[in-house]
């Protein structure tokens, strides 16, 4: 679907982003895990999150959705069902990454993950080798993707240093870990996102943080009862840089995550002098059991270039495409280094943020491991193709209305995968 964005007049009003994708996965899995019915109230209704109620039902969890919310009745840690044929993860990577943990647990039976075109290009081998070590067989095409076929095994339990911060693989040994034998630890070389250590607190699990490491002991069960989604930081991002670019832009954004490994884009903006206020989680050692939430209010302002370090990258991973964007509007160079993870995202977003953004007419060159954005007050517009890659398309989006004439967003519907109803969200600010 061709989307056309013009030149937009201020946004105003305000956003309740959808749920956080994230979070609505863990609480999926989680909830098929736990012995006891798990609620989960505005679980995200998107493409990828459906993907991951359908891969639980196929393993025998039972799934009703009762006004509005998702109850899960789920089969406990160990007694999965061997579904029929493969499941299907779409094109959930974290659904491809963190369910293995799970069903590697599940002694003498085998279950085949496999999904569409883009998943077929994310590599599993980053899984596949912890949950090896931990004495499960995993078989991949090229030993390196889907479909992956995940036999089941009685596991031990291991401490792993992570090679890239990643809180997908960081979560598939986790929940792995939790009918292994004994304490498993896991260490990453930068902090990311601790959604999985949160939800495992809140269902008395024996989690414990230290620094860059996470130690987890094997549990009999986990005890969930509810979990209320928050707003996902990472769709509200969209819309926020929207009204930073936007002159006349005023945008107050309700009860969105502020989780502190989630908010790194937010700090990224306000370094860069955008105009975002709000109470953000601070930083933290100790592992909490809470998701935090607060509201935002944003407003249009001028913007100086930044550098974006190594150690920042997995705070902001999924909004690096938006740094880049806010980049070609800076006073200044924009450098983001480190983040060579991009190009195993839903596309190679190195190479198509910088293809992208140059057919809008922006001075942007990718590096190994980044981009580096030299800031030239704004963007021509013109036509972007998403390449099948939802961040790409709500980036052309916000391209368009920033821009001086306008983007033609190819391939629009990649959006449905996270936020089904951002075209009209985005109208409702330009009306508002
Ligand atoms: C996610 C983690 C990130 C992120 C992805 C969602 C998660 O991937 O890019 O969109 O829910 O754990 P990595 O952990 O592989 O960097």
């Amino acid at each position: 679907m061709d989307v056309r964005f013009e030149p937009s007049g201020g946004l105003r009003g305000e956003l309740t982003a959808p749920a956080d994708k994230s979070i609505s996965h863990r609480a999926a899995l989680l909830g098929a895990m736990a012995s006891e019915p798990v609620r989960i109230e505005n679980y995200l209704h998107a493409a990828d999150t459906d993907s991951t109620l359908a891969a639980v039902q196929a393993l025998g969890a039972l799934v009703q959705v009762r006004d509005g919310a998702v109850v899960i009745r789920g089969t406990g840690l160990r007694e999965d069902r061997e579904p029929d044929g493969p499941i299907d993860v779409g094109n959930a990577g974290t659904l491809l990454r963190l369910l293995p943990g799970w069903l590697a647990a599940q002694e003498g039976r085998a279950f085949t993950l496999d999904g569409d075109e883009s998943v077929r290009r994310r590599p599993v081998d980053r899984i596949a080798e912890p949950l090896r070590l931990m004495g499960a067989r995993l078989d991949a095409r090229e030993s390196r993707f889907p479909p992956l076929t995940v036999h089941g095994a009685r596991l031990r339990s291991i401490s792993y240093e992570l090679p890239v911060a990643s809180a997908q693989v960081k979560s598939c040994v986790l929940l792995a870990a939790l009918a292994a034998d004994g304490a498993t630890t896991v260490g990453e070389p930068a902090r990311s996102r601790d959604h999985t250590e949160r939800m495992l607190l809140r269902a008395g699990v024996n989690i414990h943080r230290n620094g860059r490491h996470v130690t987890v002991v094997n549990a009999d069960e986990l005890v969930l009862d509810r979990v209320v989604v928050p707003s996902d930081p990472s769709s509200a991002a969209f819309a926020i840089a929207a009204a930073v670019l936007v002159p006349g832009s005023r945008l107050l954004v309700r009860d969105v995550g502020a989780n502190w490994t989630r908010t790194g884009f937010l700090r990224i903006v306000q370094r860069m002098k955008g105009i975002v206020l709000g109470e953000l989680e601070d930083e933290s050692g100790e592992l909490s059991s809470e998701e935090p939430i607060c509201d935002l209010d944003v407003a249009h302002g001028a913007l100086e270039a930044t550098t974006v370090e190594p150690e920042e990258v997995p705070l902001a991973i999924d909004e690096l495409p938006l740094v880049a964007l806010l980049g070609c509007f800076a006073e200044g160079d924009t450098l983001v280094r480190g983040a060579g993870e991009l190009r195993v995202k839903e596309s190679d977003r190195i190479a198509t943020v910088v293809e992208g953004l140059r057919g809008l007419g922006a001075d942007v060159e990718a590096t190994e491991d980044g981009f580096a954005v030299r800031g030239a007050g704004g963007l021509k517009g013109g036509v972007i193709d998403a390449a099948g890659d939802h961040r790409l398309a709500m980036m052309g989006a916000v391209a368009g209305l920033a821009s001086r004439e306008g983007v033609l967003v190819r391939g629009m519907e990649a959006a449905a995968v996270s936020y089904p109803g951002f075209v009209t969200d985005l109208a409702t600010l330009q009306g508002g």
